[in-house]
């Protein structure tokens, strides 16, 4: 990191998948970085995601809430700088039950917040997703564009950031927004569209495609997100927002494509169910701000889809721990209606 000043960083969320890939990368990258990571460990947290670093002398793990007041203090009084990757966040489990993503995105990030003024951290990155711009008919969002969140989940990230905002302008905490598109690689719990998809083909299972498959999304492999969150850290603005995405807009039906193809299954395992509530049908970003930071995506679709699908299936054991009883009650709750032949005995 090129701020000599950010030494020590607490990473919360870290043991997510995308919070997991930061640390990983970061601790890889910058031998003088200590990382400290607050986790919960709810059902998407795994201290299987960070086994790579548990044996560095410059990590640290602490299982607590970010919504508990003194296990937030006691985290943040020695770091320099908070990065928030804590929150609920797939939206279909928003539509079953948002109190949840409330008190995690909402009240949460305000603990983190009000650490960071308490103890004049020097810089504050929060998180945050495309999803805030709601559906896009038309153009790129750009980062002065409305927020116009539709779905609980996006709405909760939409209220961070708002605070994110209030206390930047009223207390000057030096804070950092990204928005990252849909990211997608490695250790990703298997509800999102490519792990579920990929890990469905690998179980012969029907991949279940929301409505006619067109809505689109610009997928962004994991490892080019957590480098645009490390630029963003080092050399962003304080009090900006940045859009960080790929470009590229792909269909629900062209992901089920690519990932038949590339685990040889047939075609025939497509289903078409019915569509999300609130659905919205496209996201894309203008990347324009970030660039000048010295960021831009290096992983093509192709390539990243590769890495993703090879990566599950050399790690079957990690993706089948995941895909136990818990997550076939949510998998009936939200897929109502699929054959009998959808779910496993
Ligand atoms: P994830 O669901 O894989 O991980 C979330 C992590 O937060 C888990 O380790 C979980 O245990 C932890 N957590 C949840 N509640 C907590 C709490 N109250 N206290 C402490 N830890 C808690 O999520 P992800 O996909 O890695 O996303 C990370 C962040 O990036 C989120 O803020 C998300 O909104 C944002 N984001 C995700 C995407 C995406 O496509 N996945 C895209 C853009 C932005
Ligand atoms: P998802 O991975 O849930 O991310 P997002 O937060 O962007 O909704 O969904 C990505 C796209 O894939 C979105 O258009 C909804 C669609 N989708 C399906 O068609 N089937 C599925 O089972 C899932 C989870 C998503």
């Amino acid at each position: 990191m090129s701020q000599a000043s950010l030494r020590h960083l607490l990473v919360t969320g870290g043991a997510g998948f995308i919070g997991s890939a930061f640390v990983r990368q970061r601790l890889a990258t910058d031998p003088d970085l200590r990382v400290t990571v607050l986790d919960k460990l709810t059902y998407a947290g795994s201290l299987e995601n960070l086994a790579e670093v548990t044996g560095n002398r410059r990590f640290a793990f602490v299982q607590g809430d970010i919504c508990d007041r003194a296990a937030v203090d006691r985290a943040a009084k020695d770091v320099d700088a908070i990065v928030n990757f804590a929150a609920e966040s797939h939206v279909d489990r928003s539509l079953l039950e948002a109190g949840d993503f409330v008190q995690t995105d909402v009240s949460g990030t305000l603990v983190l917040l009000e650490a960071a003024r308490r103890y004049h951290h020097e810089r504050f990155l929060q998180v945050s997703t495309d999803e805030v711009y709601g559906h896009v008919a038309n153009g790129r969002s750009r980062e002065e564009d409305p927020l116009a969140p539709r779905s609980p989940y996006s709405a909760t990230k939409a209220g961070a950031e708002m605070l994110v905002n209030a206390y930047h302008e009223s207390f000057g905490v030096p804070t950092l927004v990204t928005r990252g598109s849909n990211t997608y690689g490695p250790y990703q719990f298997p509800e999102k569209i490519i792990p579920l998809f990929i890990t469905n083909a690998l179980q012969d299972l029907p991949l279940p495609i929301y409505g006619d498959g067109s809505a689109v999304r610009d997928y962004l492999y994991v490892d080019d997100h957590v480098r645009a969150i490390a630029t963003v850290l080092s050399n962003g603005e304080p009090g900006r927002a940045y859009n960080v995405g790929a470009g590229a807009e792909v269909s629900g039906v062209a992901v089920a494509d690519a990932v038949l193809e590339l685990c040889a299954k047939p075609p025939s395992l497509k289903q078409f169910v019915t569509d999300r509530p609130g659905h919205d049908y496209r996201y894309a970003l203008d990347v324009e701000r970030i660039r000048p930071l010295g960021w831009q995506s290096r992983i093509s679709f192709r390539d990243g889809m590769r890495l993703t699908v090879d990566w599950y299936q050399r790690n079957d054991a990690w993706w089948r721990r995941r895909k136990e009883t818990d997550f076939w009650t949510y998998y009936r709750r939200n897929y109502q209606g699929l054959p009998s032949g959808a779910i496993p005995k």
